[in-house]
């Protein structure tokens, strides 16, 4: 996401706010901008007193946010808080979850590339692995503000394995040494505490939502959260809804069947990695129509590919505004000469120089249709063949070889591919 040495995604990490110790989340982007002009502005805070590291003023995080989730301990009758160690009762949710892509994002290699560039600053992590526990220091503060200078301590607690596993269970499931669920369970060896407000929508939000731009050319932008409340899903169909599909099962082998929840997390179905396991979730529908030849100008062919946001709750593609779709139109002779060529994309482009700013914008919003219609002159009536495929993006080509990502790196995946012959009927 750091294109050209400039950074698209910041540390508008200032969307989670804790309150009374809990992961909540500020909604409001304006109080998201209003919050960082005070950080980066206005200067108001104590003085450094004990930053002898730096020069200039130590200004602490502002409670709220900018800083990880605070250390989590470990709840009664468990022996760790990892992934892992969860898995060895709740089978089935940690097989689902390695499948995910909340279990690569901290070891994902273009996170890694981007987290060592200059241009990233240290909040970066805060939501790939947001829990203190993940983190191998602790922020004490600002130099004069400054989110490049952050003045660091080590952290005793600090556990690299947790780290590895990103957006782990823990990160939605343990708080203040208990265990949050939403089942009332009473069999469990962990401490239970029901919350639905807290495992809700607004976890995913807090997380699936960025707005800032805090410099010229640094600018955050993904906005899945807000795309939800101002579509037509809202109040109807929530985030845990469609990508946490419900099924009935015992939460762990040998107890009785519970109201569960895949923990697959699917989305785009990109991998991570060569052969990583995924789960493709497709928004969109297809539909290709073929129109009788129309001979009046010539002989000629017309065909429509109708494409449709049918199943997301949100634009697609949404958040990293890198994602793109790539529509592909081709016709060949009997010789395999090709006639036609046109390629469609679906997606954001932006320009960082000088000034951070989208430069077109067609994703598709929820229910939205739009239609690629060609016609196809077809001389001598011969029969010509048409190949018409789509492909999901990840990120462009160049961006992933500015990002020295390897050839390995899986960049996209086809979601629909078909052939078929066009000819002049008489
Ligand atoms: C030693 C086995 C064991 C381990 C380890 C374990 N659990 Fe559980 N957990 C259970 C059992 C048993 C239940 C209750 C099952 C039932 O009621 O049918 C449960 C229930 C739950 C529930 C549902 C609670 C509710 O009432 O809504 C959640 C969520 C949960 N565990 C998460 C976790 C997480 C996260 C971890 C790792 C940090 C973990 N568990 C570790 C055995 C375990
Ligand atoms: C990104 C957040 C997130 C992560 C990561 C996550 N869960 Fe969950 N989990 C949820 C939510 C949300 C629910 C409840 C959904 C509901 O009831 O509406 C849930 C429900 C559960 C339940 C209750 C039964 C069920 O299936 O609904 C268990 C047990 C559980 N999770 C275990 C785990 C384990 C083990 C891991 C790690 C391998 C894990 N979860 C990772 C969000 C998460
Ligand atoms: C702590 C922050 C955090 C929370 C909470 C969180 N996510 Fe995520 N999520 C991420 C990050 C980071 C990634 C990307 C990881 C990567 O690509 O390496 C991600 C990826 C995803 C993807 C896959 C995107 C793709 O590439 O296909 C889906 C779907 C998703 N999250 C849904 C959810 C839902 C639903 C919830 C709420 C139950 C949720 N997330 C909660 C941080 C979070
Ligand atoms: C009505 C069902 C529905 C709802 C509600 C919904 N999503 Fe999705 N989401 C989808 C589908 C379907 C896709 C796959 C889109 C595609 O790539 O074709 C998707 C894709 C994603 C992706 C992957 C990004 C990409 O471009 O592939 C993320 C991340 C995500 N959703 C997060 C969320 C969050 C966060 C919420 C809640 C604010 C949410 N979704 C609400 C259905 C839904
Ligand atoms: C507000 C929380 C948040 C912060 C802060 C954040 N990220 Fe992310 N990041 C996400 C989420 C959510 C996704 C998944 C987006 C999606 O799939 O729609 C993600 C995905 C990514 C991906 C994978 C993109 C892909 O196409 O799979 C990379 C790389 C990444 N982030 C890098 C960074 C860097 C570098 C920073 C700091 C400059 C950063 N992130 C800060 C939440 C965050």
């Amino acid at each position: 996401m750091v294109q050209d040495g400039v950074m698209k995604y910041v540390l508008s990490y200032m969307v989670r706010i804790s309150i009374g110790g809990r992961m909540r989340q500020n909604f409001e982007r304006g109080i998201l901008l209003l919050l960082w002009g005070a950080l980066l502005f206005s200067g108001f805070g104590c003085d450094g007193s004990g930053s002898s590291r730096a020069q200039g003023r130590l200004v602490p995080l502002q409670d709220n946010w900018e800083r990880a989730v605070e250390q989590q301990t470990i709840p009664k009758g468990l022996r760790s808080i990892s992934a892992k160690s969860c898995g060895r009762c709740h089978v089935r949710q940690y097989e689902e979850w390695q499948y995910s892509t909340h279990s690569h994002a901290w070891t994902d290699a273009q996170f890694q590339a981007e987290l060592k560039k200059e241009s990233s600053p240290f909040m970066c992590i805060n939501c790939h692995i947001p829990l203190q526990n993940q983190q191998d220091s602790i922020v004490k503060g600002l130099v004069d503000g400054d989110i490049y200078r952050p003045v660091k301590e080590g952290n005793p607690g600090f556990d690299r394995r947790l780290q590895a596993e990103g957006v782990t269970c823990a990160v939605c499931h343990v708080l203040n040494g208990k265990i949050i669920g939403l089942t009332g369970s009473e069999a469990a060896p962990h401490p239970v505490l029901l919350d639905s407000a807290f495992l809700s929508e607004r976890l995913c939000i807090s997380c699936h939502n960025a707005v800032a731009v805090v410099t010229p050319t640094l600018a955050c932008t993904f906005e899945t959260g807000d795309e939800w409340k101002a579509g037509p899903y809202y109040g109807r169909k929530t985030c845990i809804d469609c990508h946490m599909d419900t099924l009935s099962r015992p939460l762990v082998p040998n107890y009785p069947v519970h109201l569960s929840h895949h923990h697959y997390f699917r989305g785009s179905g990109i991998p991570k990695s060569k052969g990583a396991k995924t789960k493709v979730f497709n928004g969109l529908d297809f539909a290709l129509s073929i129109e009788p030849g129309d001979s009046s100008g010539g002989d000629s062919v017309r065909f429509s590919f109708v494409v449709a946001n049918a199943h997301a709750g949100h634009r697609v593609p949404t958040g990293d505004p890198e994602r793109f779709f790539a529509l592909h139109f081709e016709v060949r002779d009997n010789r395999g000469e090709e006639v036609f060529r046109r390629v469609e994309r679906i997606g954001e482009q932006w320009e960082w120089y000088p000034k951070a700013r989208k430069l077109t914008d067609n994703n598709l919003y929820p229910g939205e249709k739009r239609r690629y219609s060609y016609a196809i002159p077809i001389p001598g009536k011969r029969p010509f063949v048409a190949h018409i495929w789509v492909e999901k993006h990840r990120l462009s080509e160049e961006a992933a070889k500015y990002n020295h990502l390897c050839e390995a790196y899986p960049r996209f995946i086809t979601v629909y591919d078909t052939t078929f012959i066009l000819s002049v009927k008489r």
